[in-house]
């Protein structure tokens, strides 16, 4: 039976990253961009494609996928691109003023209530013609105004509506050091943050800084655009669902892969390490990929797509390497034993310690240059680096009470900056 996933993407960097994650499954399963299965794909290639698709009574195959932004450039972009006829029209929202939330969290949140009904309605819809509904997959970014503050609304109204249904959301950080970044960015991201706290199971952090460095110094693209870092986390949005979309003995649904890897509720933000990057006509410098290679360098900092400071404590509290391509499991044994001896990776004292694997098929229609390639989703005690310097930025700029004006024009902060303090 499909375990099915919707997703949801909102904002400029959700459904621009969105747009990418779909391209990328299609081409995996043999999907043109209309939706009609390549003839090179009709035979049986032992893939579930009804996790993230379904088919229309004409075949098309149809993304679950629900499109929401508050200013139509990136969905009027979508809708009259290559990719046009994949999706489903009902399924696309963009305000009519057109105007965006001007990145204000509280503007983008405050627009959420003006169309809840219209979610409710397109949420209903495509959960209703699940067979059996696995949860919901939020992209967004953290810092604007749209997915921020509607991304957090929605959050709020799955949690509510659907308590039982699992909750992952691919939350993309902003990059600390680019000074032309949303000035407001620290308030948009703890308002943000307390949502992803209190109302998702589980969240993938993608940290703009982390991503524009491994295009940067990996891929030896002098300056990154999105379309450059937005294939690095389509490619690590795909391979993190492999295990669902191709079944083998374990992490076959979404629930168990997150339950191995979210030992205790709170502790869910989760970060990964992918190897060996490539990009569209660029060849990466990994030249070998054994198993032990491609495991060493997933424990790599500089392939991790979130920057943290670890320390001497810092520690694993778990993790799962999806291994892709031509590996054995005895070498993936001798491997785990060679990390443990040389002690690459320090794990929780309370906990297994140690690395979990999957192996994982790979799409047969998707040639690649590597033999092995992989993936590693992990909990890590760092992560908090990302909180600290979020709460940093965040109280330097509330000391000088800084365009919170701006935020006191919206209901929810008409009372008082208390929603301010709550969330740090
Ligand atoms: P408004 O513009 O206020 O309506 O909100 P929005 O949610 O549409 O804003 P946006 O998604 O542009 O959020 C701004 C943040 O997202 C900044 O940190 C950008 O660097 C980042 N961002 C925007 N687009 C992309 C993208 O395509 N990929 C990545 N990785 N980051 C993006």
């Amino acid at each position: 039976m499909p375990r099915e996933i919707i997703t949801l993407q909102t904002g400029q960097c959700g459904n621009q990253v969105g747009e990418v994650f779909w391209q990328q499954l299609c081409a995996e399963h043999g999907i043109s961009a209309d939706g009609i299965l390549e003839p090179f794909a009709v035979e049986a290639a032992g893939d579930r494609k009804d996790v993230f698709f379904y088919q229309a009574d004409d075949e098309h195959y149809i993304p679950r996928a629900i499109l929401v932004d508050l200013e139509p450039r990136v969905i009027n972009g979508i809708i009259t691109g290559k990719y046009a006829n994949l999706y489903n029209p009902e399924n696309i929202y963009v305000a009519k003023d057109g105007g965006g939330a001007g990145n204000n969290w509280a503007h983008g949140y405050e627009q959420g209530s003006y169309l809840a009904e219209t979610f409710y309605d397109m949420v209903d819809r495509e959960a209703d013609g699940s067979d059996s509904l696995e949860g919901f997959m939020l992209l967004h970014s953290i810092a604007g105004g749209t997915g921020s503050g509607l991304g957090s609304f929605f959050l709020e109204q799955l949690n509510d509506r659907y308590p039982k249904k699992l909750i992952q959301t691919y939350s993309v950080f902003p990059n600390s050091e680019k000074t032309s970044d949303v000035v407001v960015q620290p308030y948009n991201s703890l308002l943000s943050l307390k949502r992803l706290t209190q109302n998702a199971d589980s969240v993938v952090v993608v940290d703009n800084g982390a991503l524009d460095n491994i295009a940067t110094n990996k891929l030896h693209i002098r300056t990154p655009t999105f379309v450059h870092t937005n294939q690095l986390v389509s490619t690590v949005m795909s391979t993190s669902t492999t295990t669902l979309r191709y079944p083998g003995y374990m992490n076959n649904d979404l629930v168990g892969l997150v339950a191995s890897l979210i030992p205790t509720p709170k502790c869910h933000y989760l970060m990964t390490s992918y190897t060996p990057f490539v990009a569209q006509g660029v060849e990466a410098s990994v030249r070998k990929t054994s198993v032990l290679d491609v495991m060493r360098r997933l424990l790599q900092s500089d392939n991790m797509m979130v920057k943290t400071a670890p320390t001497k404590q810092s520690c694993y509290i778990s993790a799962l390497n999806i291994i892709q391509g031509e590996a054995d499991p005895t070498e993936v044994h001798k491997s785990l034993l060679r990390i443990r001896e040389r002690r690459l990776a320090q794990f929780i004292p309370w906990g297994p310690a140690s690395i979990q694997v999957a192996l994982t098929q790979k799409s047969p229609y998707v040639q690649t240059a590597h033999k092995v390639s992989g993936l590693m989703l992990a909990n890590h005690t760092s992560i908090t680096t990302l909180f600290k310097r979020t709460l940093d930025q965040y109280t330097k700029l509330m000391h000088r009470k800084a365009y919170v004006d701006q935020y006191r024009k919206f209901p929810i902060f008409h009372d008082g900056l208390d929603e301010f303090e709550s969330s740090k």
